[in-house]
């Protein structure tokens, strides 16, 4: 069953059905200002802060409300709905909706007794407020006398908890004033003058396009005692009763009356923000414009558009083009941008950016807009601390060079994070490498940056101290020690603890090193590396290989952890398919590796992280436990590694593995089957339940998730096989059988590149022949001084 379809050519997802599984959401705005809206228009908004600069209020683990609400109703028979299905909720076979989620902007048009309404929601670009359009057609052939209601729910307070549990306090602090065409609202309004270090604050719910007929700035008054947000007695009554709120909760709302002839659309705009009276006025009288809006509109979507234009894939399956061409690609940007700052999961509480989090969602735009993702790879560089480890959390007002660290009980107690972790900076290699292979910029690694807690030096110096970092903490088998954690956050190995995914990815760092170390002729670092890299490398092999798989990791006590022999957890997957991508296992390794995960951890919907879950036979330091099984990182399909996997197949040439891991964890492969999936089928969540679920196939946390760059980076890297290097862009595609042709279009470096890729033998990897502008070449890669402004490409399997 599903709920709707991809529009590809509008690179939006159309809802058909408005009773989703759950609320399928988009987001609006930047954290600047930052909204979340549902396909029934639930969620909130805020500034700067989803915790501390909350303006709409959300219910969390709640039903979806409230949200930005727009009622109709007909004052001749006295009917109501609202421009979204819900909260009103009409009968689904009389009131037809859709729900257009598309770039940075929601559109919601519906039709009912023989009124069309559409409610568009956006943020205007790089502005710090909303704008919700509603325009209403009478497609009946008689004059029709329609309200038009406008609602938001402001919190009394900016911070979120304070609004949720200080009643006694934040009850008393709010009222609410109807100015000309507007709802305002203050908060502590007698403290406009920074009074007890408390400044006061102004929100605003205005109209443009039309005059308001009546007003409540009163929650309880608009809604009506025991009534609720389906059926607001303001709306029941067709009028507001224009009563302000004082001592009670606050909100904004506004009723125009209007009357519409048939065929005509009336338009009218609301704008809300946290704004004086003053600028809220300059901003309103924007709209008195109507097409202001549309210009807008189309700003909103040249700007977003074109951030996604960099790469263009047509495959034969059009779900992998959903995703690759707008929806993974829009979602890496979100994480990107929002971090994991506000979801309908996430409710704001998150004061820094994670280090390891955020160093992997960067990955998932380098390809489409890498000097942005420089800008940041230079803040997180910024946060590394001078022993070469990252910050475990990088707080929102980081201040490079005068930050504490995890080794000051002033960062543990501002954060909550009480130790280094064993891989932070270990994100940085790759990171680093797939921006200089994007952009040919060698001269990044030279570029100066300061370190958190003091001092400066070049990239090339950071990142050896970020080897040495893991170099000078090993454990008792000489790998990397665990630290707090490693990427699993219920791992605790002990801080001597060894991980072998940690070093896996310390081998793979010191790979990508020692390429920088040898452009830079840096003989004696280049001979250090190769020595340690070569004990590391042995050392794993004879700590970590086990037959068929690599274990996970050595306790601090010397308990090995992930054992063929363990009755729980003995088998783990990124540990595979990074001794793949860390170029560690040999083939015939590899070989068995991947195939043991396929046998004892692949499900319908995915590879399980480990396999069997902790029950009974858990690890002291095995947190996992605390989840049941087949959730989380306790033997769930933790969404994050399938792209590490997808990765893993396609570098070994195994397209249709490949492809069969995207398809089971793809959310468009999923499209028709949402009743399981339940969460949007246009973006990845954090996890699906597994095997010993009642519930197998369900998945969670949406949005805010790393599994959007590994995912992004396993198809494009891997299955399209798009390597760069500073020099140039190796071309090798790891494709399903069944896909005779697929064509990509990149631009790299300013260039176009359309790369036609041949199958008709049914390959899965490997070419026979690859051309650059019709001159067959000896080997797959495009050196890129050869390029043309526009090109051509073909490879054949
Ligand atoms: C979610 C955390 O944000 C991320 O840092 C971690 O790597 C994964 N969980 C796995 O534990």
């Amino acid at each position: 069953m599903n709920y709707g379809y991809f529009d590809n050519i509008n690179r939006e997802y159309v809802i058909t059905r408005p009773d989703t599984p759950a609320p399928w959401a988009n987001y609006l705005g930047s954290p600047e200002y930052g909204a979340i809206i549902s396909n029934n228009a639930g969620g909130y908004s805020f500034v700067k802060s989803g915790a501390n600069g909350r303006i709409l209020r959300y219910q969390f683990n709640s039903e979806d409300k409230p949200g930005r609400y727009l009622y109709i109703r007909d004052d001749e028979t006295k009917d109501y709905w609202s421009a979204s299905w819900q909260p009103v909720g009409k009968d689904m076979s009389t009131y037809k909706s859709e729900c257009h989620h598309g770039t940075a902007y929601t559109n919601m048009i519906a039709e009912y007794a023989q009124i069309k309404s559409e409610a568009l929601y956006y943020v205007p670009l790089n502005k710090t407020y909303e704008v919700w359009r509603l325009k209403l057609t009478n497609t009946s052939d008689k004059t029709r006398k329609i309200s038009a209601f406008a609602y938001a729910e402001f919190t009394n307070e900016n911070n979120y908890e304070q609004d949720q549990v200080n009643l006694q306090y934040t009850l008393f602090i709010t009222r609410t004033y109807f100015k000309e065409n507007k709802i305002v609202q203050t908060i502590n309004e007698n403290c406009n003058n920074a009074v007890n270090g408390s400044t006061g604050k102004e929100r605003f719910l205005g109209l443009a396009g039309a005059s308001v007929t009546s007003y409540n700035g009163d929650k309880a008054a608009f809604l009506g005692r025991y009534h609720s947000y389906g059926n607001p007695i303001a709306v029941e009554n067709g009028m507001c009763d224009n009563v302000l709120n004082y001592n009670s909760n606050g909100c904004g709302a506004l009723h125009s009356a209007l009357t519409i002839e048939p065929g005509e659309t009336k338009e009218l705009v609301f704008v809300l923000g946290q704004k004086n009276n003053d600028d809220a006025d300059v901003i309103l009288k924007q709209y008195e414009d109507i097409s202001f809006v549309e210009t807008e509109l189309q700003e909103l979507k040249d700007y977003w558009h074109s951030q996604l234009e960099n790469l263009n894939v047509t495959t034969p399956d059009s779900a992998f083009n959903s995703m690759i061409n707008t929806w993974n690609a829009y979602q890496c940007f979100i994480t990107f941008i929002w971090s994991r700052a506000a979801s309908f999961i996430y409710c704001g509480q998150r004061n820094g950016y994670g280090y390891r989090d955020t160093v992997q969602d960067i990955q998932g735009i380098i390809h489409l807009n890498p000097e942005l993702a420089a800008e940041k790879i230079r803040f997180m560089i910024s946060a590394q601390v001078d022993n070469g480890g990252g910050l475990p959390l990088v707080k929102y007002d980081h201040n490079a060079g005068h930050e504490d660290t995890p080794d000051d009980a002033s960062y543990v107690k501002a954060t909550g994070h009480p130790a280094y972790r064993a891989d932070d900076a270990l994100w940085l290699f790759p990171t680093v490498y797939k921006y200089i292979g994007e952009t040919g910029n060698k001269a990044f690694l030279d570029e100066v940056i300061p370190y958190a807690n003091g001092g400066e030096d070049t990239i090339y110096e950071h990142l050896k101290r970020g080897i040495g970092f893991s170099m000078e903490r090993l454990g008792d088998h000489k790998m990397p020690a665990g630290l707090h954690a490693d990427w699993n956050d219920c791992l605790r190995l002990g801080k001597k603890g060894e991980s072998s995914f940690v070093a896996m990815q310390l081998y793979y760092a010191m790979t990508i090193l020692k390429e920088y170390a040898e452009d830079k002729k840096d003989s004696e670092y280049i001979a250090y590396l190769t020595q340690i890299q070569k004990e590391l490398g042995d050392t794993i092999q004879k700590e970590c290989w086990e037959e068929d798989r690599f274990v996970r990791g050595i306790k601090e006590d010397g308990q090995v952890i992930g054992s063929k022999k363990d009755i729980e957890a003995n088998m783990w997957l990124n540990p595979q398919s990074w001794a793949v991508i860390s170029g560690l296992a040999t083939k015939e390794q590899a070989e068995l590796a991947l195939e043991s995960v396929h046998r004892e951890l692949n499900t319908p919907y995915g590879v399980r992280v480990m396999a069997p879950s902790f029950q009974k036979h858990a690890f002291e330091g095995a947190l996992a436990l605390l989840f049941n099984p087949s959730t989380k990182e306790n033997g769930g399909i933790f969404s994050q590694p399938q792209g590490w996997i997808i990765l893993a197949e396609s570098l070994m040439g195994h397209g249709n593995r490949a492809y069969e891991y995207f398809r089971e964890s793809s959310p468009a492969s999923q499209n028709d089957n949402a009743d399981v999936r339940l969460l949007e089928p246009y973006v990845h969540g954090q996890f699906t339940e597994s095997t010993e679920s009642p519930f197998e196939g369900r998945s969670h946390v949406h949005w805010l998730t790393g599994t959007a760059s590994t995912v992004m980076v396993g198809c494009v890297e891997g299955m399209l096989g798009l390597r760069p290097d500073a020099d140039g862009l190796l071309v090798q595609p790891a494709i399903p059988s069944e896909w005779k042709e697929i064509t990509i279009d990149k631009v790299f470096r300013g260039k176009k590149i359309t790369i036609k890729v041949e199958n008709p033998d049914g390959a899965e990897g490997g070419y026979k022949e690859f051309y650059l502008n019709g001159e067959k070449m000896d080997k797959n890669y495009i050196p890129a001084e050869s390029l043309k402004d526009v090109n051509e490409v073909v490879l054949k399997m």
